[in-house]
């Protein structure tokens, strides 16, 4: 199995990301954390739990940081919704998160592993502190299989990504971090969009193929083509790499200007003497993604 954490803020694909991950046998999910960004970190704690109650886990939920580092928070209600997983009632009695913030239960849970991969899916305001703080958790992680950046068009401005674009300081301090980044941006989860037929199979497989179909309806940025599901493609890498392709390349992050957040993939490998921090993914079977998306919530005994 693979061990993982997950450092999200849900938000409707990491939802599904999060559904995926506690249910699949090959992954061993140890902790949540959560992060502002596509709604408060309230809001995305609040959803954390409720996905770990309707699935009756025991996952440790740990709540992190409120806003960037250095910019300004700004959200994304208008594709989330205002309470970033809209669509379906949970129920209300949700656990308790943790007594430890994010970066401690971090800190913790990667320091009690040999070696871990972790899932950020939000922005990566929550590792960034990590390192700063407690530099000794580098030597214990494997790898940062992270949804987020782009080598082409942006989805916030032109040149950046949502999560990216978010926490720009962060993302600069995880690229430069020296542990090995998959980097799971637009290039391929532009691409291999959830099907409208995908859609409409989903509450005809069972509960959670309903609760992620009425969730999933309402996000903002849906098209006929079908709909991203970003942040789901960091656990289809983890189980299906030969899936997709990636190119090792050096990474950094703009932090200023009008290409705030652009993440800067160094494609000819001049500038950096050919040297790599970072396998982007360049290309995806989109028919695989939408095949395994069924099969893995129709596995589901809920
Ligand atoms: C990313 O932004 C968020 O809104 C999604 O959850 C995903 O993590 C896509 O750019
Ligand atoms: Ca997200």
């Amino acid at each position: 199995t693979i061990k993982i954490i997950m450092d999200t803020d849900p938000g409707i694909d990491d939802a599904a990301a999060i559904t995926m991950a506690i249910n699949d046998d090959n992954i061993d999910l140890k902790l949540i954390t959560t992060v502002a960004g596509n709604v408060t970190v309230d809001k995305t704690t609040k959803n954390a739990l409720k996905l770990v109650r309707f699935f009756n886990s025991d996952i440790p939920v740990a709540a992190g940081a409120k806003q960037p580092l250095i910019k300004p928070f700004e959200d994304a209600a208008r594709i989330h919704g205002e309470s970033g997983m809209p669509g379906y009632v949970f129920p209300d009695d949700l656990p308790k998160p943790m007594d430890k913030t994010a970066v401690e239960a971090l800190r913790d849970e990667i320091m009690a592993n040999d070696q871990i991969t972790l899932v950020p899916t939000g922005s990566y305001t929550n590792i960034a502190l990590l390192f700063s703080e407690y530099p000794e958790v580098k030597s214990h992680i494997e790898r940062i299989v992270a949804m987020g950046g782009t080598l082409g068009y942006g989805n916030m401005t032109s040149a950046a990504e949502f999560n990216v674009f978010t926490d720009p300081h962060a993302a600069r301090i995880v690229y430069n971090s020296g542990i090995p980044i998959v980097m799971v941006g637009l290039d391929i989860t532009m691409k291999a969009l959830l099907t409208p037929e995908s859609l409409a199979k989903l509450p005809t497989l069972n509960e959670t193929g309903k609760m992620l179909h009425d969730i999933i309806i309402h996000d903002g940025d849906n098209s006929d083509r079908g709909i991203a599901m970003h942040d789901v493609n960091t656990i289809f890498y983890l189980l299906h790499p030969e899936a997709i392709t990636t190119e090792k390349m050096w990474v950094d992050v703009q932090t200023e200007g009008p290409a705030m957040g652009e993440t800067v993939g160094d494609i000819r490998g001049a500038y950096h003497n050919g040297k790599t921090n970072t396998a982007v993914c360049v290309d995806i079977d989109a028919d695989a993604f939408n095949k395994w998306f069924i099969e893995e919530v129709s596995h589901i005994s809920k």
